[in-house]
C-alpha cells in the first residue's frame, strides 16, 4: 500500500485513492485558515487544496490544470490540487502558507 507523508505523519492508503480524501480521513491539515470551512469540497474549482507532491501521482486533470492557471496560483510552481490527485505510490506532501496554499514558505517552516 502506498505511504503518504504529510506534516510529520505517514499514513497508508489504497493505490489509486484520492489524495484529499486520504488526508482528510487521517485528519491531516490540508486546508489553511478559513479554507478549512469554505472550499469547493473536492470539485477542483476553489484551489485551496493545493499542495506540493513528490512521488507517484495520477496526471493532472483538465479542471486541475485550469484552476492552477488562475490567480493566486501559478502553474509554473508545479503544485497539485489534492482533490484531483490519485495516489499511485509513496509520496511526500507539503502544504504552503496562504489561504490557497500559494505562498513560498511551507506550513511549519520546512519543506
Ligand atoms: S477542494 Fe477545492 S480545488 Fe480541491
Amino acid at each position: 500500500m502506498p505511504k503518504v507523508s504529510f506534516a510529520g505523519e505517514t499514513v497508508e492508503c489504497l493505490e489509486g485513492a484520492n489524495l484529499r480524501s486520504v488526508l482528510l480521513r487521517a485528519r491531516l491539515p490540508l486546508y489553511n485558515g478559513a479554507a478549512r470551512a469554505i472550499h469547493c469540497r473536492g470539485f477542483g474549482t476553489c484551489g485551496t487544496c493545493a499542495v506540493k507532491v513528490e512521488g507517484e501521482l495520477s496526471e493532472p486533470t483538465p479542471v486541475e490544470q485550469l484552476r492552477l492557471g488562475l490567480p493566486p496560483h501559478d502553474r509554473e510552481r508545479g503544485l497539485r490540487l489534492a482533490c484531483q490527485c490519485n495516489v499511485l505510490g509513496d509520496i511526500q506532501v507539503t502544504k504552503y502558507l496562504g489561504l490557497f496554499g500559494q505562498k513560498d514558505d511551507p506550513v511549519g517552516g520546512s519543506s
